[in-house]
């Protein structure tokens, strides 16, 4: 039922607020500054005895597993990664007994990631999972999990699933966090940035007409970048992944700090670049980037907070609303599912059912 909408993807993206209001209903303690998250089934010492977080995913859930690591390097202080899944299951990978393996996916069924769940518990690993469709696969063969009550997620292009995937690894994180050196204090800061996040969310989409504008001017380029760094690269990952999904247009993600080492190259009138630039450590950084990229010619539109000061450069910006910065990414993924989408619809694609991809790949 599309309830009126024109697309699913419309409809997903517009129920984010609820839908994160779902992950985070009954899972935050203000008493303890820690969230509830009983499906795990590890107890505080079987939590405090990990010293590594390896997450898996395919896609869109990939990238967000990069967020997810980011998060707990940041607020756990655990060394972390995320790494494809459909990589992982086919190089024999290493299973640590003091390593904890997260395995994401919406679907619960993408056999890619299913194998690697496999693959670690066949070497007597700890595996939980961070999936949508409850009782799946990849939910039952796990030791444990975060359910991500994202509700179902009909277009292909996932948004509110991915989006429930960051903010149940900002609960993990924060999980893990408070049975390390993570603070009381700092656990109740995360803790109020993630109650605010839907109202947030609902103030981004109402931005939507003016993203759609910016969509009609970058859906003519034949050809994009998307950049950021640290947190912002795996939000410049999945904007572009989004933009090529729905739109065919080849658009590629950077590394900002990589641009100087290569892709500058290319940079010239006909390939604009979309920069995520937050206010946060790196932001001055950031804005040379986006000076050197305007003193080649190219057009930059950047996906920022409201107290970044571009002075005289002349770049047209999204503004999102900040929020903690451990979890800045999940706001301005935001924008990036509208950009794309638009994009789509100017260039009159088939955006619930892009060509050559499935909603969940389940055979090899
Ligand atoms: C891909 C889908 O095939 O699988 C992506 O096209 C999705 O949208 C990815 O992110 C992983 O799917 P799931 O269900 O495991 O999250």
């Amino acid at each position: 039922d599309l309830g009126g909408y024109p697309h699913y993807m419309a409809k997903e993206i517009q129920e984010q607020p609820e839908s994160v209001e779902r992950i985070i209903r009954g899972r935050l303690d203000d008493r303890f500054g820690v969230a509830r998250l009983d499906g795990l089934n590890l107890t505080p010492r079987e939590l405090r005895g990990f010293s590594r977080v390896k997450i898996l995913g395919c896609g869109s859930a990939y990238y967000v597993g990069q967020v997810g690591a980011t998060m707990i390097e940041e607020l756990a202080r655990i060394p972390a990664d995320a790494e494809a899944a459909s990589e992982f299951r086919y190089r024999n990978p290493i299973i640590e007994a003091d390593t904890l393996y997260i395995a994401v996916s919406q679907s619960g069924e993408t056999i890619d990631t299913a194998f690697a769940v496999e693959e670690i518990k066949r070497k007597g690993g700890r595996v939980v999972g961070l999936v949508n469709v409850v009782g799946s696969t990849i939910a039952r063969a796990c030791d444990g999990g975060v359910y991500l009550h994202a509700g179902p997620e009909i277009a292909v292009a996932s948004t509110k699933a991915l989006t429930n995937m960051a903010v149940g690894f900002a609960l993990i994180a924060l999980t893990l966090g408070r049975v390390r050196d993570l603070s009381n204090a700092d656990g109740q800061r995360i803790i109020d940035a993630i109650r605010a996040l839907p109202g947030q969310i609902k103030s981004i989409l109402d931005f939507e007409p003016e993203i759609a504008e910016h969509a009609k001017t970058v859906a003519v380029a034949k050809s994009l970048f998307f950049v950021g760094r640290v947190r912002g690269y795996p939000v410049a990952r999945e904007g572009a992944q989004k933009f090529k999904e729905i739109s065919y247009r080849h658009a590629e993600a950077y590394q900002t700090s990589e641009l100087k080492h290569g892709p500058l190259a290319l940079i010239d009138e006909a390939l604009p670049t979309v920069a995520v630039v937050p206010s946060d450590e790196l932001t001055g950084r950031n804005l040379a980037a986006v000076q050197q990229i305007k003193a080649r010619g190219g057009a930059v539109l950047a996906v920022t907070h409201e107290n970044v000061d571009f002075g005289e450069l002349d770049v047209p910006r999204i503004v999102v609303p900040k929020t903690e910065p451990e979890l800045d990414p999940i706001l301005l993924t935001i924008p990036l599912q509208l950009l794309a989408y638009h994009a789509a619809l100017t260039l009159g694609y088939d955006i619930d059912k892009p060509r050559n991809l499935a909603k969940s790949v389940t055979v090899e």
